[in-house]
């Protein structure tokens, strides 16, 4: 088909789509070319505009690497992260929410014990000791896998330190579950942070006056065979970010209280001269169907 006008061409792509032998691609693609030829229709998008977009969405690749993920970060700011997450996990209530899973996670963090570490050893910040219980069903789920990472009091993460290395990491670990379904370690408190502001994202949230801060927290990730897999944040309560998170994560289910105690005993059963912190918090888990 020739002569194809601003108007004919969608139906000429849609057409060229007509044996592809997988249904599911074939949906997918349908569906973005049609939107995608009706976005550039509704705001009439001229040639320049549509250069600058592709030479953004080269330097967001151009910036991605084993310890960076740049277009994970634009999906979670455009809303589209939260957005696929929502729609594969709706959860009953009482059951742990979903939120996005955020660029920082790396597989193999150190293993640790169920109970006694202090996962941010030589890491200044306040002191925060974090007991925590996985159930389902209102049983505790023994031998479930715990994965917990966070940012330090800088709001930097420990792959964003050029000494990084996944033997020499820190404020990340896992776990198993005891036989109670309990976990604990210690910890510093999480500070409220911004996300990287100086690559592509950063322009695109300047350009659109948008805030880049996340409130404080610390992500899990929760498994175990027999139930969907749980990546979740417990968000700190109070914290002023709660209701503007740049990536749209906060679901009230994952808000915690992160208490001050005066100088005392703590639950690991140390004594400590200085104020402390604590978390105690309950994982549900939902069994696959
Ligand atoms: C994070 O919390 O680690 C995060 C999540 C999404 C985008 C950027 C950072
Ligand atoms: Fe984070």
């Amino acid at each position: 088909m020739r002569n194809l006008d601003e108007l004919t061409i969608t139906g000429e792509a849609l057409r060229r789509l007509s044996e592809t032998p997988d249904p599911r691609i074939k949906q997918i693609m349908v569906s973005l070319i049609g939107h995608i030829h009706e976005f550039a229709r509704d705001v009439r998008l001229t040639e320049g505009e549509w250069l600058a977009g592709i030479h953004f969405l080269t330097r967001t690749g151009q910036l991605c690497s084993d310890v960076r993920q740049e277009f994970i970060l634009l999906s979670d700011t455009l809303g589209l992260s939260q957005l696929v997450v929502a729609q594969n996990h709706s959860r009953p209530g009482g059951v742990s929410e979903q939120t996005v899973f955020g660029p920082f996670h790396v597989e193999g963090a150190p293993k640790r014990p169920s109970h006694s570490s202090d996962i941010a050893e030589g890491v200044s910040g306040e002191p925060l000791y974090v007991t925590a219980q996985v159930v389902a069903n209102g049983q505790p789920v023994a031998d479930a896998e715990v994965d917990t990472w966070h940012a330090d009091a800088e709001g930097f993460y420990d792959v964003q330190d050029e000494h990084w290395s996944v033997d020499n990491a820190w404020l990340r670990a896992a776990f198993r579950t005891d036989a109670d379904g309990r976990i604990s370690f210690k910890s510093i408190l999480p500070k409220s942070y911004p996300i990287p502001t100086d690559g592509t994202v950063g322009e695109m949230l300047a350009a659109t006056n948008r805030s880049p801060m996340r409130p404080a927290h610390i992500h899990f990730k929760v498994e175990k065979e027999g139930f969907d897999p749980l990546i979740t944040h417990v968000f700190a309560e109070g914290d002023e970010f709660l209701d503007s998170d740049a990536v749209f994560g906060v679901r009230g289910s994952c808000i915690g209280d992160y208490v001050r105690r005066e100088p005392g005993v703590t639950p690991s059963g140390e004594k400590s001269d200085t104020p402390f912190f604590t978390l105690d918090y309950r994982f549900t888990l939902q069994p696959v169907a």
